[in-house]
């Protein structure tokens, strides 16, 4: 795999955001929501060094795909996710790919009345977007290749890695062969 951000990259990154998000809220107190899966590390990465008081919550957001490529419908499952009515909510996800789910869950989380809502992603992959939306806080802004690590997955493996990697066809050919392995 061909590392794009390395540990200290992605630590940098962090504490950059950190910085923005602290300077934003200032004294006030932040409710961070995070997506589930994809934002589990920078989530534990990024509320440790925000100084502010703050509530954590989680959502999930999945889009059900068919066999083929059409985008599936959205399902956001906000059971977990703590009372936002009448909050500062900060939402964040993992990646800015299409744009897709990040401004289809903010609309949802519009309806739920907070004081203000904005979010906050760690990649925004260049050229995809399909949604004239921006984030208002970016770790990094990256190429168009498909990646992994840091909390990204490709078929719910690699979330675990702790640097940012594009994953190459040799790649995806030896993920098959280990996981039909691994269920012999
Ligand atoms: P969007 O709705 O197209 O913006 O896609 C958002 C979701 O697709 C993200 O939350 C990720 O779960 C997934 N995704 C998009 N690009 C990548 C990638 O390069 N690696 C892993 N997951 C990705
Ligand atoms: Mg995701």
């Amino acid at each position: 795999m061909k590392t794009l951000l390395s540990k200290e990259d992605l630590y940098d990154g962090v504490m950059r955001m950190a910085d923005a998000i602290e300077a934003c809220y200032q004294d006030r107190q932040l409710t961070i929501v995070g997506v589930l899966t994809g934002s589990v590390v920078l989530m534990a990465d990024l509320i440790r060094v925000i100084n502010l008081p703050m509530r954590v919550g989680v959502l999930q957001a999945s889009s059900y795909r068919g066999a083929t490529t059409t985008r599936g419908e959205l399902v956001i499952n906000s059971e977990l996710m703590l009372d936002i009515s009448g909050r500062d909510v900060l939402l964040v996800d993992d990646i800015f790919d299409t744009g897709h789910t990040l401004v289809r869950t903010l609309e949802k989380m519009h309806d739920l009345g907070p004081k203000s809502i904005r979010s906050a992603v760690l990649l925004r992959k260049n050229g995809r977007q399909e949604i004239d939306y921006t984030p208002d806080f970016i770790g990094f802004d990256i190429p168009d290749e498909f990646v992994v690590g840091y909390g990204l997955d490709f078929e719910d493996m690699y979330r675990n890695l702790p640097f940012l990697a594009a994953l190459e066809e040799a790649d995806i050919t030896r993920h098959k062969q280990v996981t039909a392995k691994s269920q012999m």
